[in-house]
C-alpha cells in the first residue's frame, strides 16, 4: 500500500515513485510536439501565427548551419506561449533547461530583452535592455538568435520548413534519458 504522507515513506517506494515518473517523461517528446501544435490558434495581431513564427525561426537556424540543439530551441523558444504570453521566455527556457547546454538555455531565458532592441522604443521601454548580458559568453549568439532568426521570422511569404521536417531533432533533443538512475534500477531487479 502505497504511503499516505511523505514523512512514512519508504525507499523502495520512491524507487517506484522514480520509475513511473521516468516512464511518463519519456513521453516529453509527444508532449513537446503537441504544444508546438497548440501555437497555431494563436496569432494575436502577427502577421504570421505563433507555429509558423516558430518555424520560420527554426528554419533559419537550419540554413545557418546551427548545431541540432539550437535548432530545436529555435522551434521551442516561445513555446511558453502556450501558458502565458507575459512571462513565456522563463517558461520555455525552463522546459528547456534539462535538454540543452546552459549558452542555449541563457538565449532562451532572455530573448526578449535582445528582440527589445527591435521595437521596446515604440513603447516607451529601454531597447538596449540586451547590455545588460554583454559580458556573458553567449551575447553573440544570443544577437544572431534575436536579430537574424526571431525577429525576421513574421514572413507569410518565407519558404518555412514544415513541422514534420524538425520532428527527429525534437524526438533526439527531448528523448534524453533524464532519469536514467531508475531505468538502470529497473533493469537490475528485473
Ligand atoms: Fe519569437
Amino acid at each position: 500500500m502505497p504511503f499516505t504522507r511523505m514523512d512514512q515513506s519508504t525507499a523502495a517506494e520512491w524507487m517506484n515513485i522514480g520509475r513511473e515518473v521516468a516512464r511518463r517523461q519519456a513521453q516529453m517528446p509527444t508532449l513537446i510536439k503537441s504544444m508546438l501544435r497548440q501555437l497555431e490558434e494563436q496569432v494575436d495581431g502577427f502577421e504570421t501565427n505563433q507555429l509558423v513564427h516558430a518555424l520560420q525561426t527554426a528554419t533559419r537556424a537550419v540554413r545557418d548551419q546551427a548545431s541540432e540543439e539550437l535548432i530545436v530551441a529555435a522551434l521551442c523558444h516561445d513555446i511558453g506561449k502556450v501558458i502565458s504570453v507575459v512571462n513565456h521566455p522563463a517558461i520555455g527556457a525552463e522546459i528547456l533547461k534539462p535538454y540543452v547546454s546552459r549558452e542555449i538555455y541563457e538565449i532562451v531565458r532572455t530573448h526578449q530583452d535582445f528582440q527589445g532592441r527591435h521595437y521596446y522604443a515604440l513603447m516607451e521601454m529601454n531597447p538596449n535592455a540586451r547590455e545588460q548580458y554583454c559580458h556573458e559568453p553567449w551575447y553573440a549568439l544570443a544577437e544572431k538568435f534575436t536579430d537574424e532568426w526571431d525577429q525576421a521570422s513574421f514572413d507569410p511569404e518565407y519558404e518555412t520548413l514544415p513541422l514534420t521536417y524538425f520532428e527527429p531533432m525534437i524526438d533526439r533533443v527531448f528523448g534524453k534519458n533524464l532519469l536514467a538512475n531508475f531505468d538502470a534500477e529497473a533493469q537490475a531487479s528485473a
